[in-house]
C-alpha cells in the first residue's frame, strides 16, 4: 500500500494488481497523463517569459474565449495520449466533437476513453495564479473493432475507471484515484519525478470554508442564500471561512486538505450551472466520494446522472461529507 517518498512510477507498478481490467494498460496511460503535465507544468512555470500569455483568438464550444494556455494544454494533451496505444477516443472542453482513435493497426482496438479539461482556471493564468488539469476515463461500451461513438462519452460519472487531476501550484501536483481511495505525488522540478506526498487522501467529514463566486449571489437559488446565510451566521464553529480561487481544481484541492465545500449553483443567468459535467464534475466528484466527501446537483449525486450531451453543465456542490449534506437540506427546504 501507500508508502511516502515511493515515486509515482513504482506506485503505479506496485498497486497495479488493484485494477480490475489489464494493469499494464492503466499503467501506459496514467504515464501518458504525467508525461503530458510535465510539458504543460514547463510552460506554464515560464507563462510570463514567452508568448503564452492571452488571448488565442477563438472562441470555443463553451462560448468562452480561448486562452493561448488552454490551446497549448489541449494539444499537449491530445498529442500524448493519442501517440500510445490506449485510448479510442478523447473529449475535451476545447473541442466541438469528440476524437476517434483508431490505432496505428487501424484496428480499433483500444480501450479507454479519456474526456478532459486540459487547462482549469483560464482566468487566472495570465496573474501567476494556480490552474490545473482534470481528466476522467472510461472502459468503451460498444464493441473493440468498431469506431468509438458518442455513447461511449455519454456514461454516467459512476462507470469512471480512474480520474485525477494536475495542479500547476506552488508546487505540481497530480492526485488521481483508481477506485481504492485517492494519492497525491508531488513533482519534484529539479529532477523531473513526482513522489507520493499525500497518500490516501481524505475530505475531513465537516470544514469551515465555503468556496463560491459570491458577486452571483443575487441570481442564486433561495436555498443557496439561505446555506450561505447559514456559512455567515455567528453560532458554534460559525461564520465560516470564505475562499474563492476561481480554479475549480485548486479550490477542490484546497478543501480536500482542510474540509470545506466547493459550490458552483445555478444561476437566473445560467439556468443549468456553469461546470461542465463530463469534463469537471464527474472527475471531481469521483475523486470526492474515493475521499470519503460528497458531490451534488443540490438534490442528486453527481455519479448517477446519465449525460445526454458531451458539453453538458450541472450546477455543483461538492466537498465535505456533512457541509454537502448541509446544504442539499437548505435547498430542498428553500
Ligand atoms: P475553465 O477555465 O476550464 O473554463 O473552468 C473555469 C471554471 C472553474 O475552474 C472555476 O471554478 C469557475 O469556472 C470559475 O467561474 P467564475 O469565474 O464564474 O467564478
Ligand atoms: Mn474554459
Ligand atoms: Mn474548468
Ligand atoms: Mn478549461
Amino acid at each position: 500500500m501507500a508508502n511516502k517518498n515511493q515515486t509515482l512510477g513504482e506506485f503505479i507498478i506496485e498497486n497495479q494488481t488493484e485494477f480490475k481490467y489489464s494493469s499494464g494498460e492503466l499503467s501506459r496511460l496514467i504515464n501518458s497523463i504525467r508525461l503530458a503535465a510535465k510539458v504543460v507544468n514547463h510552460e506554464v512555470n515560464k507563462a510570463g517569459l514567452v508568448d503564452i500569455l492571452g488571448a488565442a483568438g477563438d472562441t470555443n464550444i463553451q462560448g468562452e474565449d480561448q486562452q493561448k494556455l488552454d490551446v497549448y494544454a489541449n494539444d499537449v494533451f491530445i498529442k500524448t495520449l493519442t501517440n500510445r496505444e490506449i485510448v479510442c477516443g478523447i473529449a475535451s472542453e476545447e473541442e466541438d466533437d469528440f476524437i476517434t482513435i483508431i490505432g496505428r493497426n487501424k484496428k480499433n482496438d483500444n480501450k479507454y476513453v479519456v474526456l478532459m479539461d486540459p487547462l482549469d482556471g483560464s482566468s487566472n493564468i495570465d496573474v501567476n495564479v494556480s490552474v490545473g488539469t482534470i481528466f476522467s476515463i472510461y472502459r468503451r461500451i460498444t464493441p473493440e473493432g468498431t469506431p468509438v461513438t458518442l455513447e461511449d462519452f455519454l456514461q454516467p460519472g459512476n462507470k469512471q475507471v480512474a480520474a485525477g487531476y494536475i495542479v500547476y501550484g506552488t508546487s505540481t501536483m497530480i492526485v488521481y484515484s483508481t477506485g481504492h481511495g485517492v494519492n497525491g505525488f508531488t513533482l519534484n522540478p529539479a529532477i523531473g519525478t513526482y513522489y507520493l506526498s499525500h497518500p490516501n487522501m481524505q475530505f475531513p467529514l465537516d470544514g469551515n470554508i465555503y468556496s463560491v463566486n459570491e458577486g452571483n449571489y443575487v441570481h442564486f437559488p433561495q436555498g443557496v442564500k439561505d446555506y450561505i446565510k447559514y456559512c455567515q451566521q455567528e453560532e458554534g464553529d460559525r461564520p465560516y471561512t470564505s475562499r474563492y480561487i476561481g480554479s475549480l481544481v485548486s479550490d477542490f484541492h484546497r478543501n480536500m486538505i482542510k474540509g470545506g465545500i466547493y459550490m458552483y449553483p445555478n444561476t437566473s443567468k445560467d439556468p443549468k450551472g456553469k461546470l461542465r459535467l463530463l469534463y469537471e464534475c464527474n472527475p471531481m466528484a469521483y475523486l470526492a466520494e474515493q475521499a470519503g466527501g460528497l458531490a451534488s446537483d443540490g438534490h442528486m449525486r453527481i455519479l448517477d446522472i446519465t449525460p445526454t450531451e458531451l458539453h453538458q453543465r450541472v450546477p455543483f456542490y461538492c466537498g465535505s461529507k456533512n457541509m454537502v449534506e448541509k446544504a442539499e437540506h437548505f435547498m430542498k427546504n428553500a
